[in-house]
């Protein structure tokens, strides 16, 4: 069993879900209640409440990076569910921010709400035989030039950011590998690449932002890039869904190469996976 909603995402499929620039996606599978990110503050208890999701119910959350975009709405999560056990990258804490104009904004997550409900992941963590949390992606080609502007202050000095605090989730469930990214800081070509390789196999359904798009800015990759990443991912046997950070303009592009393999799904879009079977 296999179904995700996104709760939270830059656009809405309805006028009754607001939508934000942020991501927080429900899932549920055979064994769990999840929720991938919390988005930025606390719209996701909105849109879940009319959308009959419980967020009491979820037993696992899991927290893509230390971007307020994604971990924003952490507080308020933590106010309503009691239950959860929360998997982050320790690293994700750290303060991290984005240069507009040269100018540091702080968009990093309040350290101040860890307790003893969070687990910190490592490079890689096994949680059952359903899921599996990676990270510490260090090599590939594939990173978006709109990384430049973020940063990370470590020891008073801001640092370019190398997105070692950003995990990604593969779920085994029903004979199918999926891999969920939230925003593929490291790329989408290296973080697929390295799920593969971890599943010894193709990745079948792949849900992911794929950070193709600045938000300060407004600015997209070079129309090169985006066409670069769509042959690459053209190469792979993988069903794309895609959200956020890739943009709606980057969607347009990527699909006029991949066609009916990539699909933009907003906020209140329900996936099942009983509906490709
Ligand atoms: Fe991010
Ligand atoms: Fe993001």
């Amino acid at each position: 069993m296999f179904k995700l909603i996104p709760i939270v995402e830059n656009t809405t499929t309805s006028k009754q879900y607001k939508c934000k620039h942020g991501l927080s996606l429900y899932i549920e599978t055979t064994k769990h209640k999840i929720l991938f990110d919390v988005g930025p503050n606390d719209l996701f208890l909105e849109n879940a409440k009319k959308m009959n999701i419980n967020i009491n119910e979820i037993d696992i959350l899991i927290l893509s990076h230390g971007h307020s975009d994604h971990g924003g709405g952490l507080k308020y999560f933590l106010n309503v569910n009691q239950k959860a056990k929360i998997y982050v990258r320790a690293t994700a804490f750290d303060p991290h921010y984005i240069k507009v104009m040269g100018i540091p904004i702080f968009v990093g997550i309040d350290k101040n709400l860890i307790n003893d409900r969070f687990i910190f992941s490592d490079n890689i963590s096994i949680i059952d035989d359903e899921l599996t949390l990676f990270s510490g992606i260090k090599e590939g080609n594939f990173y978006s030039s709109s990384n430049r502007k973020l940063f990370v202050k470590k020891n008073n000095k801001m640092i370019q950011d190398d997105f070692n605090h950003e995990q990604n989730l593969i779920i085994k469930v029903d004979n199918k590998r999926i891999l969920i990214s939230g925003c593929s800081h490291a790329g989408i070509i290296n973080i697929l690449k390295k799920a593969e390789d971890l599943c010894l196999s193709n990745i079948d359904l792949v849900f992911g932002g794929m950070h193709l798009f600045n938000p300060p800015t407004h600015k997209y990759e070079s129309d090169e890039y985006i066409d670069k990443i769509a042959k690459e991912l053209n190469n792979t046997k993988s069903i794309f869904y895609t959200f956020h950070c890739t943009g709606v303009k980057a969607y347009e592009r990527l699909k006029q190469i991949l066609n009916n393999r990539i699909h933009y799904i907003g906020t209140g879009y329900t996936y099942s996976l009983d509906d490709i079977c």
